[in-house]
């Protein structure tokens, strides 16, 4: 396994995430920046992405780099059988850095421990999305002016959102205190409210997207519930529309909220958040751009504030 790898945000230590916060501004300053030349990047996408493959192929073309790659399995071996570990050992043979998504959770981390190459996870099941949690913290702290002690409500599909998962554990180390807004069947597993347990993180857990909640908060985290994840597609129509942001709930909100969702939505958010102020998530999906600039240049080793 190639120590560079990011396959979890825990693999992250606070230190390391304010320097990619750091090096994120600088990419967003300076976002044309030609020091990959010769590199050669793979986006393996074996679930469907518009964000975070597009995003990091940008990023990797204004770095310098070149990009190979697939956004559809089936356009590959794997559609005739060839395993993910045979894959993964032959697409290392022709590049410096793989970016994988894959939609069984723990795949990154296999395919990390199967190659010398970096490996970075832009997403594994409904496990982890390091890079989007990069993306998210550098939207909160450019738009709160801090990380720390702030009210984050997370709302909708707290159990399969990988990431609502990675942003909490990345918070960590930020004192925050935490509303997940969900229905029993999408609750936020064990799993994470023992994570916070543990590390003392104080949060609250509602079925009611409540006035209170809403006006308390200082980042509302709305997400999609993901269809792709259930297996019971009766379970899916039952709980797909139970919470939704409109612009009149925001009326008594906080002036320095700002709504965030990793996108794509579906009926989470209404139209009509857009044009509010406090409405950030297409500002959000462009500083993936920049933090994804950051985060290949670590996986290469390449730091570009001290070189
Ligand atoms: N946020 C995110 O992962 O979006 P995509 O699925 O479009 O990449």
């Amino acid at each position: 396994m190639n120590s560079n790898s990011l396959v979890s945000i825990a693999d992250l230590s606070k230190d390391e995430i304010l320097h990619i916060l750091e090096q994120t501004r600088y990419f967003e300053e300076h976002p044309n920046h030609k020091i990959l030349d010769g590199k050669v990047v793979a986006t393996l996408f074996f679930e469907p992405s518009t964000r975070t493959r597009l995003s990091f192929e940008t990023a990797a073309n204004r770095l310098g780099a070149r990009v190979i790659g697939f956004s559809d399995k089936g356009t590959t071996s794997t559609s005739k059988g060839e395993t993910l570990k045979d894959t993964i050992k032959m697409v290392s043979n022709y590049v410096d850095l793989i970016i994988m998504r894959h939609y069984l959770e723990g795949a990154a981390l296999y395919a990390s421990e199967v190659t010398d190459i970096p490996v970075i996870n832009a997403g594994d099941g409904s496990n982890q999305h390091p890079s989007q949690t990069m993306l998210d913290l550098y939207s909160i702290y450019k738009t709160q002016g801090t990380l720390d002690n702030l009210i984050i409500t997370m709302v909708g599909d707290l159990k399969y959102g990988r990431t609502v998962h990675s942003l909490l554990m990345a918070m960590r180390f930020f004192n925050p205190t935490f509303n997940f807004v969900a229905c029993n069947e999408l609750r936020m597993p064990d799993e994470y409210t023992n994570f916070c347990d543990k590390h003392g993180i104080r949060y609250n857990v509602s079925h009611d997207f409540s006035s209170e909640i809403i006006n308390s908060s200082d980042i509302i985290y709305m997400t999609r519930v993901q269809r792709e994840r259930f297996t019971d597609i009766m379970e899916y129509e039952k709980v797909k529309d139970l919470y939704n942001l409109n612009n009149a709930m925001l009326a008594d909100s906080k002036d320095n909220l700002r709504i965030l969702h990793p996108l794509p939505r579906i009926n989470e958010i209404n139209p009509d958040v857009d044009d509010n102020p406090k409405a950030y998530y297409f500002q959000q999906a462009r500083n993936g751009l920049f933090t994804r600039q950051a985060l290949i240049c670590n996986a290469l080793g390449i730091d570009i504030l001290n070189r």
